[in-house]
């Protein structure tokens, strides 16, 4: 069989109409502007309406890159949700919600959930099926409600996070594009870090664990912040060696977007401009799983990012985990040759 690529055909976002500022919070809670932006770059987020959830996102974003991508629903092969706020805990699959509302009947629909990296698991995931043969059109899509898991009263992480969702179609191809490298990680040992004790088979919500609200998102934001900065930079540095690439191949780094003193961090990491960062958590805050998808579709919309652009793309998140990869946005082919003996030799800058 000839190699086959993954080629990412169209991206499509939803964000919710809602905006909550920092001065709206400021209003709710012991909290400042002033101290959101210096700690975390964070200006406003979006917040659901009431009849929103988490699978009526998924499905505007999908709708919209299926269109862009001249595809129907029943074209798919496989419909992959990357969350961490199913609309149900245990059952149904919201992924086979999406299936249904999308019309995309039979079509095979799978969670993948693995924090805010969920998104890039879910993209190395499709690239396998579409590697291997199996498949040939994948919608992957990205789609959280992390406010309805917020406790409102705590204000060292109800601050941080925001709704939304991104989507991307990945269409099988012999020319060589799409995921060129990737490297997927967890490190289990950190879950207590970014946790909602309560609610799943460990710790089933009883009066007294809702009275001490935890089924709300907990975290100890200093420990997440050591090992995102630790693991950005390394991550990006394995995955750039194993496609044999130099940092200087890469159009755009694309960072989960979580907090702009890690996005900082990581750019001083790898010795490059915080202006190669595509970043919009000023306007969205942490979306989870969606975060990467609405910034490549946002960027790719306004021109930021070219079609034909590679892209560095790393996040982190609750596990821990951290995925990151390269992916070659066009159809052309890649503009260095990868065979090239100059390119393998060339060192990866510290
Ligand atoms: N407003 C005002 N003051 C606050 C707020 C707030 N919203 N939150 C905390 N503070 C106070 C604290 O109470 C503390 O006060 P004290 O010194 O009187 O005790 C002070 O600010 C400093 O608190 P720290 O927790 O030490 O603040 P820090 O500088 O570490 O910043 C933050 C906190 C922003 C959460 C940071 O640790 C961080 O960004 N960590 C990473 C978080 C992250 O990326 N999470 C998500 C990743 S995974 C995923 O996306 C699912």
């Amino acid at each position: 069989m000839e190699k086959r690529y993954g080629r990412i055909t169209a991206w499509g976002s939803y964000i919710p109409e809602k905006v909550l500022t920092n001065h709206d919070l400021e209003k709710m809670m012991d909290t400042s502007h002033d101290w959101i932006v210096q700690r975390t770059g964070i200006h406003q987020r979006r917040i659901v309406a009431p009849h929103e959830t988490t699978a009526s996102m998924a499905v505007a974003a999908s709708h919209l890159a299926l269109q862009r991508a001249n595809l129907a629903p029943a074209d798919l092969d496989l419909i992959i949700l990357a969350t961490n706020t199913p609309d149900h805990i245990v059952t149904p699959p919201t992924s086979s919600q999406i299936q249904h509302t999308l019309g995309a009947a039979g079509v095979p629909a799978l969670t993948i959930t693995t924090g805010c990296t969920a998104f890039v698991y879910a993209l190395v995931t499709a690239h396998q099926f579409v590697a291997a043969g199996s498949y040939n059109n994948i919608l992957i899509v990205g789609s959280e409600i992390l406010t309805r898991f917020m406790n409102w009263q705590d204000r060292a992480t109800s601050v941080l996070f925001g709704d939304g969702a991104g989507a991307c179609i990945m269409q099988a191809t012999t020319e060589p594009c799409g995921l060129l490298s990737f490297e997927l990680g967890s490190d289990g040992s950190g879950a207590d870090y970014l946790l909602v004790p309560a609610g799943g088979a460990a710790e089933p919500i009883n009066a007294t664990t809702y009275a001490q609200g935890r089924h709300y998102v907990q975290m100890n934001g200093r420990e997440v912040f050591k090992f995102a900065t630790r693991v950005i930079g390394q991550s990006c540095q394995r995955v750039l060696a194993k496609a044999g690439l130099r940092i200087a191949d890469i159009d755009w780094i694309v960072p989960h977007q979580a907090n702009m003193r890690i996005i900082r961090a990581a750019a001083r990491a790898m010795n490059v401009p915080l202006e190669q960062f595509v970043i919009n958590i000023e306007k969205y805050a942490n979306t989870g799983a969606a975060s990467v998808p609405i910034a490549i579709c946002e960027a790719l919309d306004s021109g930021q990012i070219q079609p034909d652009d590679t892209l560095l793309v790393s996040s982190f998140g609750a596990g821990l985990t951290w995925a990151t990869a390269i992916l070659q946005m066009a159809p052309t082919p890649l503009h260095i040759h990868r065979q090239d003996p100059v390119r393998q030799l060339t060192a990866i800058p510290a």
